[in-house]
C-alpha cells in the first residue's frame, strides 16, 4: 500500500469494518490521515485494525455498541484529536425482517447521532463530516428506467418514512439512505452557526471492485453489491436492469477522502458513478477472467438497455476525482472473489480429509 509520511490529523470512520469503509481507511491512511475506526464490539474493532497490519501505528479504534445513542460517542472524541468524520456505517440489507427496526431507525438515527456527537463532544475541532449516502437517495424508483433522463445531485428519492415502512426490502433500503441523508442536511441546516464543520455526502450506485484487504479464506458476509457479482458465477441468466450505475470502490474511497479536504466540498452532495449494465460486466469478465469464460451466462453480448444516465461529473470538477473503467472494477472484483473461493474450497477439502 502506498503510504504518506504526512500527518493530516485524525479522522473518525464509522463502518470501517465494511467493504466501502475498508477502502476508505486504506485511502485515508495512504493520504496521510490517522484513522480511528468505530466498531460495535472490541472483537470487531480488533478485526478492522488487523486488516491493515503495516499501519498499526496510525490506526485506533473506538467501540460504539449502538451508533444511534449519542452518549456512546463520547470516548471516541475524548482526546480532542478528531478533526474529520467519515460516516459510512448504515445497515445494508435488502431483505430486512422489519423495515423500521432493521433499516430506517438505525440509518436515520445513526446519521443524526454522529452529527450531534461531533457538536457535543468534538470541542469545535471537527471541520468536515463526509457521509456515505447512495444513488439510492437520488433515484426516483417510481419513474423506472426513465430513458432520456440524466440523474445528478439535484435529484432526490422522494419516498417517505411511512411508504418505506411498508415497502419491499430493496425499496426500503433505498428510502433509508434518502431519509438518512435528508436528516443530515436538515440537521446541519437547523444547527447553522453552532457547528464547526461542513457536511458533504457521497452518493454512489452499486459499488464494485476489490476489498481493501484480500478476502482471505471466506466469501461469507460479502457486501450486497459484491454478492451480486458473485451470484452471477454459475448462474443461468444475466441479471436484468435494476440500478443503471456503478462506481469502483477505490474511487468511492478517494471521493470521501477528497471531500474531507477540499474546501468547496462543504455543503455539497456528490453523485459518484458511471452508467452500468450487468450485460457489460459479464461481457468484460468473460474476456478478462479466463476461468470465468464458461461459468458466466452469455446473455446478449453487446446489448445495452436504454435507460436513464448517471452524471458523476461534479465529483471530477470539485473533488478532482478521476474515474476508472468498468473493465478494471469488474475484473478486479472477480479475480479477488475467485481467489477467495479457491482458498475456501481448499479449506473445505482439508477439513474433510482430517
Ligand atoms: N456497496 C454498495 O453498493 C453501496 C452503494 C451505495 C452506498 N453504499 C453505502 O456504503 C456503506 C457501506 O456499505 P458496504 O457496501 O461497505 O456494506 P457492508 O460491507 O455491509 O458494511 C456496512 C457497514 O455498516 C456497519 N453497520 C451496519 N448496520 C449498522 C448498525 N446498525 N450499527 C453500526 N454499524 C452498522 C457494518 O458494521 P458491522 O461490521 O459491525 O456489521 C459495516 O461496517 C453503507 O452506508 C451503504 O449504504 C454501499
Amino acid at each position: 500500500m502506498a503510504s504518506s509520511t504526512q500527518n493530516k490529523g485524525t479522522i473518525l470512520v464509522t463502518g470501517g469494518g465494511g467493504y466501502v469503509g475498508g477502502q476508505i481507511i486504506r485511502e485515508a491512511l495512504a493520504s496521510g490521515f490517522h484513522v480511528r475506526v468505530t466498531a460495535r464490539s472490541a472483537s470487531s474493532a480488533a478485526r478492522s485494525i488487523a486488516r491493515f497490519p503495516s499501519h498499526a501505528d496510525r490506526l485506533l479504534t473506538a467501540v460504539i455498541p449502538d451508533m444511534t445513542v449519542l452518549e456512546s460517542y463520547a470516548d471516541a472524541f475524548a482526546d480532542g484529536a478528531v478533526t474529520g468524520i467519515v460516516h459510512a456505517a448504515s445497515p445494508f440489507v435488502l431483505a430486512p425482517e422489519d423495515n423500521v427496526r432493521d433499516l430506517l431507525e438505525p440509518a436515520v438515527k445513526g446519521a443524526t447521532a454522529v452529527l450531534e456527537a461531533a457538536l457535543r463532544y468534538g470541542g469545535g475541532k471537527v471541520k468536515r463530516v463526509v457521509a456515505t449516502s447512495s444513488f439510492a437517495a437520488v433515484v426516483d424508483l417510481t419513474k423506472g428506467k426513465r430513458p432520456g433522463y440524466t440523474y445528478d445531485e439535484k435529484d432526490w428519492n422522494p419516498m417517505t418514512w411511512d411508504e418505506a415502512a411498508r415497502a419491499d426490502g430493496v425499496t426500503a433500503y433505498c428510502a433509508s439512505k434518502a431519509l438518512a441523508e435528508r436528516a443530515m442536511w436538515d440537521w446541519v441546516g437547523a444547527h447553522a452557526g453552532q457547528v464547526s464543520f461542513g457536511l458533504a455526502t457521497i452518493c454512489p450506485p452499486w459499488v464494485f471492485g476489490p476489498y481493501a484487504d484480500e478476502l482471505r479464506s471466506t466469501t461469507r458476509g460479502l457486501s450486497e453489491s459484491v454478492k451480486l457479482l458473485d451470484g452471477i458465477i454459475d448462474s443461468d441468466a444475466v441479471p436484468g436492469f435494476d440500478f443503471g450505475g456503478y462506481a469502483d470502490v477505490r474511487e468511492v474511497a478517494a471521493a470521501h477522502v477528497r471531500a474531507l479536504e477540499v474546501p468547496a466540498a462543504a455543503g455539497r452532495r456528490f453523485l459518484v458513478g458511471q452508467d452500468f449494465r450487468y450485460q457489460a460486466a459479464v461481457d468484460i469478465a468473460r474476456e478478462t477472467v479466463p476461468a470465468l469464460k464458461d461459468r458466466l451466462p452469455v446473455g446478449r453480448p453487446g446489448e445495452w438497455e436504454d435507460a436513464y444516465r448517471i452524471d458523476g461529473s461534479l465529483a471530477t470538477r470539485v473533488l478532482g476525482l478521476k474515474y476508472g473503467t468498468l473493465r478494471d472494477a469488474v475484473t478486479d472484483t472477480y479475480v479477488q472473489l475467485l481467489k477467495a473461493r479457491e482458498i475456501e474450497a481448499e479449506a473445505t477439502t482439508a477439513a474433510g480429509g482430517r
